[in-house]
């Protein structure tokens, strides 16, 4: 299929963005309705694209009254236009993480973290360049930690399946991501600590506080009012939030060393690495590796032979051992990991102010946008392309990205918030985190198929995305896990 994002464009004056914000209050009121209860999000944005006959609209977005001033929006919503939401040249990224409202600085100690602040900002690079420095220092650990963490899992795993005939991953894979995060970081488990068992539980309810545009299943009438009109009080969350950065302070020592010769403050620090590890890592392997595991699980037996075949030959090679290059050479693996990444981006909202009057185009048009107005992408709509990834769009094909052909493809996957083929950077916003989510997301892949012949799992969705549940696992015949 045509992968250039030229495709299609027809040029042409700038024409005004269409669609309709509706009555103030009130048609945001009802947008957000048909957001969560009536529409669903996917149908919610697919129907005003279609309404107005373009990919470029304006748009409500929750969570409207009362916890957001302005909830009206120009939506990017195709591959094309999606992207200029990652130039710093053009938008600038303030305060809108979580989008049209900021929670409260008391969830954060105060501080606005690395997140919420625009490149242009001085404690931007430092912040950044701390978890880059962290990062790096850390790297001959993530392999090991992996390792001795998720293959626990799989053997909890096995264990369950044979006392009640399946086994919940989300539950497992929350407990330890959290713990193999703050052992790949800090080299301190997080349940060895005072936190005890209960860090995953506690950083859970925090996430929920900063980010409340979620169904939790409650009847509207109280889901409404509770989550999505006004903010949660941030003290009913601030032991939870003490108990997090006891952790993180007396962990991270070394990490805050660091961090005070970069010039910033050891609280400030703190709040950040408590953040970008609770909210930006674990938030985003709560979601991502659910959501990779039903992916694989539905790809079938024929793909899993593929896989542990690639995975066991690279690791033979490797004299048995999961090391770095032995996982590079895993094309159809690393295909597998982007593709899901590609389909089921673990973060879908993306937002920015206009630094000036900008021109948007789209596929089908140029469109004109004012200086300051707010630009958002869902990103499942840009990533699901026909028009860049062809009829196949909303499928999961494992090998896309495999070959000359597939990587020209890379472009188009936005999860990080910047194209797969760029890097992030202290200039840019794009996920400081983004080599290691494709690393640990390829070890889960090889842990996987080391140890399985194949397996299967049910699928179901939940508050953050995909619930998966394994119903059998083939254990390995051949190769270092058998
Ligand atoms: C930013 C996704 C893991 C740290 C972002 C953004 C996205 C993202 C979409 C941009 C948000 C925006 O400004 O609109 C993800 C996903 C992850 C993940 C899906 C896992 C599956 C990580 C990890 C780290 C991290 C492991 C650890 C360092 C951050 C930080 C930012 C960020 C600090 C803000 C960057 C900046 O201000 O320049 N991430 N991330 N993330 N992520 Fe990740």
């Amino acid at each position: 299929m045509a992968s250039s994002d030229q495709q299609g464009s027809s040029g042409g004056a700038p024409k005004p963005v269409p669609g309709s914000y509706g009555l103030p209050v009130i048609g945001a009121v009802r947008d957000r309705l048909d957001f969560y209860y009536f529409q669903g999000q996917d149908k919610y944005f697919e129907s005003r694209v279609e309404r107005y006959g373009s990919t470029v609209v304006r748009i409500n977005v929750p969570p409207g009254p009362f916890m957001a001033k302005d909830p009206r929006v120009v939506a990017v919503l195709d591959a094309k236009s999606f992207p200029v939401l990652f130039d710093m040249d053009k938008v600038e990224k303030k305060n809108l993480f979580t989008g049209t409202y900021m929670p409260s600085t008391s969830l954060t100690g105060g501080y606005r973290v690395c997140s919420y602040l625009d490149p242009s900002e001085p404690t931007h690079a430092k912040v950044k360049q701390v978890l880059f420095n962290l990062l790096l220092s850390r790297k001959d650990e993530v392999i090991p930690t992996f390792h001795s963490n998720f293959s626990s899992l799989l053997a909890t795993v096995e264990s369950e399946l044979a006392r009640a005939g399946k086994a919940e991953f989300n539950k497992l894979n929350d407990v330890t991501s959290f713990d193999f995060i703050g052992e790949a970081y800090f080299g301190v488990r997080p349940s060895s600590t005072d936190l005890g068992s209960g860090g995953p539980t506690k950083a859970a309810k925090w996430l929920i506080w900063l980010h409340p545009l979620v169904t939790l299943g409650l009847p509207k009438i109280l889901e409404e009012p509770l989550l999505h009109t006004f903010h949660l009080p941030p003290f009913l969350v601030k032991g939870d939030y003490k108990a997090l950065y006891r952790y993180y302070s007396a962990a991270g020592k070394q990490a805050l060393d660091m961090a005070e010769g970069l010039g910033l403050s050891r609280e400030e620090a703190c709040h950040n690495l408590l953040f970008a590890t609770t909210f930006n890592s674990y938030g985003g392997l709560k979601v991502f590796f659910p959501g990779l595991v039903a992916n694989v699980a539905g790809a079938g037996e024929k793909i899993h032979e593929r896989l542990a075949a690639e995975i066991r030959g690279a690791v033979a090679e490797a004299g048995g051992k999961v090391t770095l290059a032995a996982v590079e050479k895993m094309e159809l693996t690393k295909s597998v990991v982007w593709e899901s990444l590609r389909l089921d981006p673990p973060v879908e909202f993306q937002y920015g102010h206009a630094k000036k009057d900008l021109e948007i185009e789209s596929h089908d048009g140029v469109f004109q946008v004012r200086k300051g107005e707010m630009l958002f992408g869902y990103q499942p709509c840009a990533t699901k392309d026909a028009r860049v990834f062809g009829a196949t769009a909303g499928q999961f094909v494992p090998d896309r990205f495999v070959g000359d052909e597939g990587s020209k493809l890379l472009q188009y996957v936005y999860w990080s918030n910047g194209r797969e083929t760029e890097s992030p950077s202290v200039g840019n916003k794009q996920c400081p985190g983004k080599n290691l989510v494709v690393l640990v997301g390829r070890l889960l892949v090889v842990e996987l198929f080391l140890r399985y012949d194949t397996f299967t799992a049910t699928v179901d969705t939940e508050l953050l995305g995909t619930s998966v549940f394994f119903t059998g696992v083939t254990k390995a015949t051949s190769g270092p896990g058998a």
